[in-house]
């Protein structure tokens, strides 16, 4: 018993020391441990310990049958893993580790062992790998919110055939038609942004006015201002109860998750139900009216459930680039002055004057922009991936069933192709630079790639181009709050403070008023 309990010191003061106590503070037998060091100590000893089994236990998942080794990096604490230190320094957190161990590093979050990867090849590797190294992977409770029909869900086979159909939604006639639906909504909003004279809340307006276009355009809504405030609550309960637990109990998150699925569900389905008198072309109509490949008109349920789907994917991220687009051609006035020039040059800067896909398209420097602004904010930081089979990244095994998530920001951002990254600057997607095109085309993969790539990507390049437009030839407008504004980064890059901006229509600005020196930190 006593040389158990000597042991026992011993262990304790071999702990103190390599946790760096000195040996004065400890005494040469250990006789100040037992009475005031003790009760520290052991809980701290004991919690090493289990966290060195923690680790033990996660890397005995390792694929034995490959002699690689698994990528650097730590799996945190018991269950929890590091998804506490990821919640509390966002994107910080990734950055960090990317900076520490290179281009890939595992980690334990959200309950599973995940590693976290970027580098153009890697992502090419990835995403090329669809169904075969790896599978589209969703939490549990994402799922069943979103419903295993809808595309996002949707697996294998059904998933090629599913998407098929969507795509008619995206095709170019079909954006051509939205025009007219989106073009309205984007003009009055605009307008009534300038009726404000002490600014609005940039933030929330981007938001109301990409899900005024988006649920227009892909679910058929045409509310009030006030009725989208309430659909907008709706959906993002559904969205802040994706990560949630997946048990169905009174107040638990899929339950309110589900609840509010419902409501947004039966006001697609009401919605659907008045296409039989009305016959405008927008996603709920291209979607009923074509047929599926075997040669059947897909249920109303079904239909409803993709264009949820469609919204849950496309608002946020589009939201939040429609946000960086007033940002960043506020502090880059010069760019501004630019766009204006080539609306000129087109006969197109007349405030509200009718836009056509086919004059749009024209807008070259209007484009770069776009790509410009999503290079500098990538709405989507990263997506996740579940390996179906073990493989190789960078020299390190990725075991079967381990999570992984590529990252879009972190590549873009280490990405050699970009010159001058922190500048604002279109010209780099010019014919004569394409740095988009230069190397491997994944350095740019804001919308992905593969079988999986954003099929939304011409809608929400469509409707910034829109706003790029219609923004600059009808006002000039200022951030209210520019050396105060903080960029957090998830779920999508969103200023902090929600971002005061008043706007100015063109006639009435004054011409003489100077400049703001401008300043945005980024949190
Ligand atoms: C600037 C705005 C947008 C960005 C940056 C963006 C980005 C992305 C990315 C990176 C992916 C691939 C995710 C993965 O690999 O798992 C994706 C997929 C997807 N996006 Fe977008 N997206 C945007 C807007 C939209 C819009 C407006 C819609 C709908 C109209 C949409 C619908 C979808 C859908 C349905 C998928 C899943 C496709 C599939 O699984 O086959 N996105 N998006």
């Amino acid at each position: 018993m006593c040389a158990d309990f000597s042991i026992f010191v011993n262990f304790l003061v071999t702990g103190c020391r390599i946790m760096g106590v000195d040996s004065q503070m400890l005494g040469t037998t250990g006789q100040y441990v037992v009475p005031l060091v003790l009760p520290i100590i052991l809980p701290c000893v004991l919690l090493l310990l289990v966290r060195r089994l923690w680790y033990e236990y996660n890397v005995m998942s390792r694929d034995p049958a490959s002699d690689l080794p698994l990528p650097d990096g730590s799996m945190g604490w018991p269950v929890i893993g590091e998804t506490i230190g990821f919640g509390l320094q966002g994107s910080q957190f990734y950055e960090k580790k990317f900076r520490q161990h290179g281009r890939l590093f595992k980690t334990h979050l959200f309950g599973r062992p995940t590693v976290r990867v970027r580098g153009a090849d890697n992502i090419r590797k990835i995403l090329h790998g669809e169904n075969d190294i790896v599978k589209s992977y969703w939490p549990a409770t994402t799922q069943l919110l979103i419903g295993p029909e809808s595309l996002t869900q949707s697996q294998g086979v059904h998933h090629v055939k599913l998407r098929k159909h969507v795509m008619t939604a995206f095709s170019h006639t079909a954006l051509s038609g939205y025009i007219s639906l989106i073009h309205p909504i984007m003009i009055k909003t605009i307008h009534d942004w300038c009726q404000v004279p002490g600014g609005v809340a940039g933030y929330p307006e981007c938001r109301l006015l990409t899900f005024m276009v988006a649920g227009k355009v892909l679910c058929g809504f045409d509310c009030s201002k006030e009725e989208t405030t309430k659909l907008i609550d709706y959906f993002e309960e559904i969205v802040h109860c994706f990560f949630s637990l997946p048990i169905n109990l009174p107040g638990s998150g899929l339950n309110r998750g589900l609840k509010a699925r419902d409501y947004i569900r039966q006001r697609i389905m009401a919605n659907i139900t008045l296409k039989e008198t009305d016959d405008t072309q927008d996603a709920l109509r291209i979607l009923m009216d074509q047929k599926n490949e075997a040669e059947e008109t897909p249920s109303h349920e079904n239909i409803a459930a993709n264009a949820i789907d469609l919204l849950v994917a496309g608002y946020a991220s589009t939201a939040s680039a429609a946000c960086s687009v007033i940002i960043q051609l506020y502090k880059n006035r010069q760019i501004l002055t630019k766009v204006r020039q080539e609306l000129k040059e087109h006969g197109m800067d007349v405030s509200g004057s009718q836009l056509t896909l086919l004059k749009i398209n024209e807008l070259k420097y209007v484009t770069s922009v776009v790509k410009e602004v999503l290079r500098m904010s990538p709405p989507i930081g990263a997506a996740f991936r579940k390996a179906l089979r073990t493989f190789e990244l960078d020299g390190k095994q990725i075991p079967a069933g381990w999570t992984l998530l590529y990252s879009i920001r972190e590549t873009i951002d280490f990405a050699d192709v970009f010159t001058d990254k922190a500048k604002f600057d279109p010209d780099r997607f010019a014919s004569e630079r394409r740095e988009d095109k230069t190397g491997d085309r994944y350095n740019f993969c804001i919308f992905g790639g593969g079988s999986r790539s954003c099929i939304g990507k011409a809608f929400a390049v469509l409707l910034l181009r829109m706003l790029v437009i219609e923004l600059a030839r009808t006002c000039n407008w200022e951030l209210l709050e520019p050396d105060t504004l903080k960029i957090a980064h998830l779920p999508t890059p969103h200023p902090v403070d929600g971002m005061p901006v008043r706007f100015t229509k063109l006639e009435d600005v004054d011409h003489n008023a100077n400049s703001v020196v401008f300043n945005c930190e980024s949190e």
